[in-house]
């Protein structure tokens, strides 16, 4: 990777390279049904996008419930650090919003990826879209 930088920005800004990640990563790599990917959620979020140079290689959203979520780095980008880069960001954006907390629902595997990011697992799992999922939630500080 050469030069990473982050944005975030309204979906009609980024839905070309959003789309592009996310049906690759969930469509394509996890099988997941078009129909559960695309909902009216994209229209009203904000999105957040990391570029290597051009190339868009990660995105997530973030929902005005506070609910992080379509977390997905393109597959020859992960293990280096862009989910964590992605998620930091998204972390920063929310306490200047002065959000109270955020919350997502985590597929199984990436428990260990969020707990790492200060994410806590809340309650038991569950199969959404047929992937083993668990709730966690993260309180932030909102007066540093
Ligand atoms: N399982 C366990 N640990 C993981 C992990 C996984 N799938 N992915 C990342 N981690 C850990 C890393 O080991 C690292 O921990 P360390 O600092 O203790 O070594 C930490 O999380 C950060 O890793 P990073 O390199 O920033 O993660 P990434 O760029 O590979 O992105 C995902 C992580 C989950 C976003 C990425 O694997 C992905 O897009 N997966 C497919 C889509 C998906 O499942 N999204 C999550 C939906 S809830």
């Amino acid at each position: 990777m050469k030069g990473l930088n982050i944005q975030h920005a309204d979906w009609a800004v980024v839905e070309q390279d959003a789309r592009h990640i996310r049906t690759a990563v969930f469509i394509e790599e996890q099988g997941i049904a078009a129909e559960d990917e695309w909902d009216d959620q994209d229209a009203i979020a904000l999105h957040f996008m990391v570029y290597d140079e051009q190339k868009a290689i990660a995105t997530a959203r973030l929902l005005l419930n506070h609910s992080v979520g379509r977390v997905a780095v393109l597959s020859q980008y992960r293990g280096q650090s862009v989910g964590r880069i992605l998620m930091q960001q998204i972390i920063f954006q929310a306490k200047i919003e002065q959000r109270p907390l955020l919350k997502l629902s985590a597929q199984v595997h990436a428990i260990h990826f969020y707990e790492s990011l200060g994410f806590a697992v809340q309650g038991s799992e569950y199969l959404d879209c047929g992937i083993p999922h668990v709730d966690m939630a993260m309180m932030l500080d909102t007066s540093t």
